[in-house]
């Protein structure tokens, strides 16, 4: 079977060419960077009218590298929502329309589902059950993964996502948008312990996070060093500390509630999805994860248990088509319900999960 999907929930248009047995045939992309960096932030209207300028080209582009015809697909997938209404519906609108007149099912995905399922793209892929970290410019989440359509919510950000964090805190500091990875890259270069930062909710023992008040710390530790200096412009070790250790509290929160999440559920795998899920810092932490079984009283203390944890290649990290072709792939074999032309702007995951823990 394969299958179109279209990713326009934001400022990306991707589409992708996912066929069940031979994989992902094709995906292209196009990002809407430059054109929304002149404003500082996305802005919705330029959005929609870029998407409908790229979908069929990107198309055209992916059927011709996959060496097939509009005849040859057997279902369109979209990304239904969240996201922006316009660009949504610009996704929608294609994908509906195109289904129509090659009379085939059109599939409704849930974004974070694409994300969610997105390493299962990689040639090493993780076995169910899985804990999922979803960590993006609009979400932070635990879910406990046990098949396809099978998550259970464990626990998500309270306030700010770890992504819009890293997107604010890069702006206060006067980062060019989007500034997460650039942050992320100017911390590199920044010391340890030169600024230290709360990391919120970290004893909580439940899977829960907050980031505003991190960013609240960055901003207050901003307006001192600007006292101090007597001028806006932060020197630049100066902000490369403080994005070092904006970096470090965020990691340390992920990394504390994964293993948290690891224990609770008995799962010794975790999946990282979402854009978040391209630093560095926070594959190197994850990476030499383990959780310690909690001490039983009068017993030997247990030695401390490997994590296989797997994060999508690159690529599909942030937005793309090759995510929501795969889960709409995946929704289709499963013979779920298909056809939609509505969006979904705000989308709960959990209005698709089976249950969420109390
Ligand atoms: O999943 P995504 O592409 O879009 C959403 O659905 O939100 O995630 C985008 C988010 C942005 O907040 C961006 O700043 C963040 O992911 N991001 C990063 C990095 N690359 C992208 N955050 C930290 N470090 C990175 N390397
Ligand atoms: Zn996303």
């Amino acid at each position: 079977m394969l299958v179109l999907g279209i990713e326009s929930s934001c400022d990306e248009t991707g589409i992708a060419l996912y066929d069940t047995e031979r994989g992902l045939l094709a995906h292209h992309l196009h990002t809407q960077m430059v054109m929304h960096a002149e404003y500082g932030g996305v802005v919705p209207e330029l959005a929609s009218r870029d998407h409908i300028r790229r979908v069929v080209p990107l198309t055209e582009g992916c059927l011709q590298e996959a060496g097939v015809a509009y005849g040859d697909i057997d279902a369109v997938a979209f990304t239904q929502g969240p996201g922006l209404g316009g660009a949504l519906l610009a996704g929608s609108s294609y994908a509906n329309a195109l289904a129509f007149a090659l009379d085939k099912p059109v599939i409704p995905v849930h974004h974070l589902e694409g994300h969610l399922l997105s390493p299962l793209l990689a040639d090493d892929k993780p076995d169910f059950p899985f804990v999922a970290l979803l960590v993006s410019g609009g979400h932070t989440q635990f879910m406990a993964v046990r098949g396809i359509g099978d998550y259970t919510l464990l626990g998500e950000s309270v306030d700010d996502a770890a992504g819009e964090a890293f997107d604010k805190t890069a702006k206060l500091l006067g980062l060019p948008y989007p500034g997460g990875a650039k942050l992320s890259e100017l911390a590199k270069l920044g010391r340890a312990d030169v600024f230290a930062f709360p990391r919120p909710m970290l004893h909580s023992r439940d899977l829960q996070m907050s980031f505003s008040g991190l960013k609240t710390a960055v901003l207050t530790a901003v307006e001192k060093v600007r006292e101090e200096c007597g001028s806006d412009d932060i020197p630049e070790q100066t902000r490369n500390d403080i994005c070092r250790a904006f970096q470090d509290a965020v990691v340390d929160v992920l990394v504390a509630k994964a293993k948290q999440a690891l224990l609770d559920t008995g799962f010794r795998t975790l999946v990282v999805a979402g854009g978040v899920g391209a630093n560095w810092k926070l594959r190197e932490a994850l990476n030499s994860l383990t959780v310690q079984p909690p001490a039983v009283k009068g017993r030997k203390k247990m030695p401390a248990e490997a994590v296989k944890v797997y994060f999508p290649p690159l690529a599909y990290c942030t937005d793309n088509g090759a995510m929501i072709a795969f889960a709409g792939a995946m929704r289709l074999q499963e013979q779920q319900e298909v056809g939609a032309f509505n969006v979904k702007p705000r989308w709960p995951l959990s209005d698709i999960v089976k249950g969420t823990s109390a």
